[in-house]
């Protein structure tokens, strides 16, 4: 199917998701979060569009998770999404495992994708390491059951960070080998939306490695939970270079940790790095920090203050996701029952 006829055939539709594994942090906020909020409230170009998010629990257990952490995890990114401006009405907000149609569509998807597809995912190398043999199975068909996640609302454009690219390619690939093994024109070939000034936060201690949970320096990174003055501090202590900050973006080509200061100044201000630079141009960073250390406090306090008071609530969350799950299921149902149809099932 060629990509003019996956966006006339099909309504245009919004889905992400993350794992609920653990530490939202910056990078899940720029790269992430913002942008979700940005397309349930301004839609696609300025046309309204369905937005369904949702915690990828089932993803998150591909690696250990002790249950009593997942579950507190789970509430705390939902927590997380709607402190940051997800509308649980606006938005079908859902946590994974409670619409099993996800489960039941990546199964098929299982026999749709090669073994080799798999093996070229850098995120599978990076987390299996080299003791492979020793990796789940579930993390394997990673990409599989994100493909489910994604194609199960026939979802049209994924808002993501850098780092989910390839994912979303192979998205295209199974949808792709369904469509022609079946004969069928059922799934879209969705877009990766991948836009704003931080498609990919970097470390404050190594301006080449991308700002991680899994980073074992608290100091790499903000975490949605910090209070102010931890934010202030580790913007102070990042790590940069002696030079003032120059007039252009070129300027910073061979900078990485000043490049990344300023992708983080320009995305939490809505405005691009070219626009960023501009503006600093000249500064040390003895200036900028302290100026950058004051906005990331003024945009994330309110967040992580506001999470902490719908933690204080279970039962509301708790309710929101069982509402979400409804609202996603009348979507979803359908669309499972016509590709067990298409794949010659007995119903
Ligand atoms: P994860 O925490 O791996 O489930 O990621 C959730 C979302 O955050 C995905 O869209 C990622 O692409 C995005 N993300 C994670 N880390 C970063 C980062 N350092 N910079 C930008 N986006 C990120
Ligand atoms: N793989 C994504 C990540 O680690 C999370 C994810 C799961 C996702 N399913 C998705 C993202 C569907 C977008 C769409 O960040």
């Amino acid at each position: 199917m060629t990509e003019a006829a996956a966006s006339s055939t099909f309504t245009p539709r919004v889905f992400s998701g993350i794992q609920p594994s653990g530490g939202l942090h910056l990078g899940n906020y720029l790269g992430a979060i913002k942008r979700f909020v940005d397309m349930q409230d301004r839609g696609l170009n300025g046309t309204p569009i369905e937005t369904i998010y949702c915690m990828v629990d089932l993803h998150a257990i591909t690696v250990w998770q002790d249950p009593a952490a997942l579950r507190q995890n789970t509430r705390e990114l939902c927590a997380g999404f709607i402190a940051s401006g997800v509308d649980p009405e606006k938005s079908v907000l859902i946590n994974q495992s409670q619409v099993p149609e996800h489960a039941q569509l990546a199964w098929i998807f299982n026999t749709v994708a090669r073994m080799g597809w798999m093996q070229r995912m850098t995120q599978w190398k990076d987390k299996a390491g080299k003791n492979t043999q020793n990796a789940s199975l579930g993390l394997f068909a990673y990409p599989a059951l994100m493909a489910a996640d994604i194609l199960i609302y026939h979802a049209t454009h994924v808002p993501v960070g850098e780092d989910q690219k390839q994912h979303l390619e192979l998205t295209r690939d199974i949808a792709a080998k369904f469509n022609h093994d079946y004969g069928v024109e059922f799934f879209p070939m969705t877009e990766p939306v991948i836009e704003g000034a931080a498609t990919r936060v970097m470390s404050f201690r190594d301006g080449t490695k991308k700002m991680s949970k899994s980073d074992p320096s608290d100091a790499s990174r903000i975490n949605m939970t910090d209070d102010a003055d931890t934010i202030a501090k580790k913007i102070r202590k990042a790590k940069t270079d002696p030079e003032p900050l120059p007039d252009t973006l070129e300027g910073l080509t061979d900078r990485p940790e000043a490049r990344n200061l300023i992708n983080i100044y320009a995305a939490l201000q809505d405005i691009t790095s070219e626009a960023a630079i501009v503006e600093v141009a000249g500064q040390q960073f003895g200036t900028f920090k302290p100026m950058l250390a004051d906005l990331a406090v003024a945009k994330l306090s309110p967040i992580s203050a506001e999470m902490a008071r719908l933690m204080q609530h279970p039962d509301e969350i708790d309710a929101i996701l069982s509402r979400g799950a409804e609202r996603a299921r009348v979507i979803a149902e359908p669309i499972l029952r016509d590709v067990y149809k298409i794949v010659g099932m007995v119903r």
